[in-house]
């Protein structure tokens, strides 16, 4: 590891592959018929997106760029989930006459509607707004208890939309979609919002082909809920209305897949003292590993490059950038670090890649660690490459 050149994120093949295999086991034992659908946002690495294309998952995409990105990954039409309020109008009529899973998200969706073929049927659902601090008000992060997502059932808007939906002759509501990622991703919500669901099902006398239960799940990890545990409370929610073995269970997971997937390293490129403790400045930057700069500590290894003893009560690790408030983490009585000293931060794979700005450094390399070792699958953008995206052609 030592050789690669940082600051990289490595994708850990082995770690990737399992979590994969262990989705789609846990859902096969509990569901007849069930769909496996990536949510692109969480990490769009094309590499990932081609692992999950071979073990039969699905794209979930939340824009026209994620819809196009996975169409040139190679995901047919009818292997897309479609999601969100920024679909264009072009991707989303020819996802809804391509097959794809299209989930309601806008009003202007709904008229988009109209500019089908009246001789064809087609088939879409639609998203359930989910107000935490009515189903499972403990698992609402602060600020987050109503969603911004979705059509309410509380007021007018679901039943408004519905009936607007069903006006049209030739469009089938099949399903329902949901999707909260919550504070505590406690597998009671699950259940909760599974019952919310079949409720409304049931209220609006719903004959439906899918739900749609979105991702949020944590991935696996010891001491967490696993798959397993989450679907059977979907199970149990949904039995209250639905028939298990006629409706499919979509689920949308990001950050389970790969969050435990990615590792970031970046190495020390200075020590000084100020005040009395160390301040370590790295390549890397809190940008690279916590773009919402919430975090305070990190699964992680400190590599050093000599074994020379030196302990020191408190090193701050701070990143390359010029920002001040730039600072990743406090190391307490560890061998101080030295130029050159890499440090391993593990587990950093969901929204990162996909949020880091273009700030000061452009995106990183990539590696992946394979059976073979490590191998370069995303070269790091070099100024060239920044520069030529602004050139258009006269
Ligand atoms: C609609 C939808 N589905 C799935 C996800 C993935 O969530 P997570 O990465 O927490 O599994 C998100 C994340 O915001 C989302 O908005």
């Amino acid at each position: 590891m030592r050789k690669l050149e940082t600051p990289a994120y490595i994708v850990k093949e082995k770690v990737l592959e399992n979590s994969i295999n262990s989705l789609n086991s846990a859902l096969s034992n509990n569901f007849k018929n069930s769909i496996f659908s990536y949510s692109l946002k969480t990490n769009s690495l094309p590499y990932i997106l081609e692992r999950v294309k071979s073990h039969g998952g699905f794209a979930e995409v939340v824009s026209s760029d994620e819809y196009e990105l996975a169409r040139l990954v190679g995901f047919d039409i009818n292997k897309i989930v479609y999601n969100g309020p920024l679909k264009c109008k072009n991707t989303f009529i020819e996802a809804v006459t391509g097959g794809a899973i299209v989930n309601i998200e806008t009003k202007r969706e709904i008229k988009w509607l109209n500019e089908l073929p009246k001789d064809q049927k087609y088939s879409v659902g639609i998203r359930i707004n989910i107000d935490l601090a009515d189903i499972s008000p403990d698992d609402a992060k602060e600020n987050e208890d109503y969603s911004r997502f979705g059509f309410s059932s509380e007021n007018n808007e679901l039943e408004q939309a519905i009936t607007d939906i069903l006006k049209y002759k030739n469009i089938k509501l099949v399903g329902l979609h949901v999707h909260r990622t919550t504070l505590s991703r406690s597998v009671n919500v699950y259940e909760r919002v599974a019952s919310y669901v079949s409720n409304i099902a049931k209220k609006h006398s719903l004959d439906l082909k899918y739900i749609d239960i979105g991702g949020g799940f944590y991935g696996i990890m010891e001491g967490k809920p696993t798959f397993d545990e989450y679907f059977k409370a979907i199970k149990k929610g949904l039995e209250a209305y639905f028939d298990l073995n006629l409706i499919t269970i979509i689920v949308e997971p990001g950050n389970a897949i790969v969050a435990s997937a990615i590792d970031f390293i970046s190495a020390v490129i200075d020590v000084k003292k100020i005040r009395d403790f160390y301040l370590i400045t790295t390549d890397g930057s809190r940008n690279d590993l916590d773009p919402f700069y919430k975090k305070s500590k990190y699964f992680h290894s400190l590599i050093y490059s000599d074994s020379k003893e030196y302990q020191v009560p408190l090193q701050i690790v701070g990143g390359g950038t010029c920002l001040e408030y730039d600072k990743i983490f406090e190391v307490e009585n560890q061998n101080l670090l030295a130029v050159g000293d890499v440090i391993k931060y593990e587990s950093v794979g969901a929204y990162t890649m996909t949020l880091s700005p273009l700030f000061i450094r452009f995106f990183p390399n990539v590696y992946l660690k394979d059976t073979n070792g490590y191998r370069l699958i995303r070269k790091k953008w070099s100024a060239s490459d920044f520069y030529n995206i602004y050139k258009t052609e006269e």
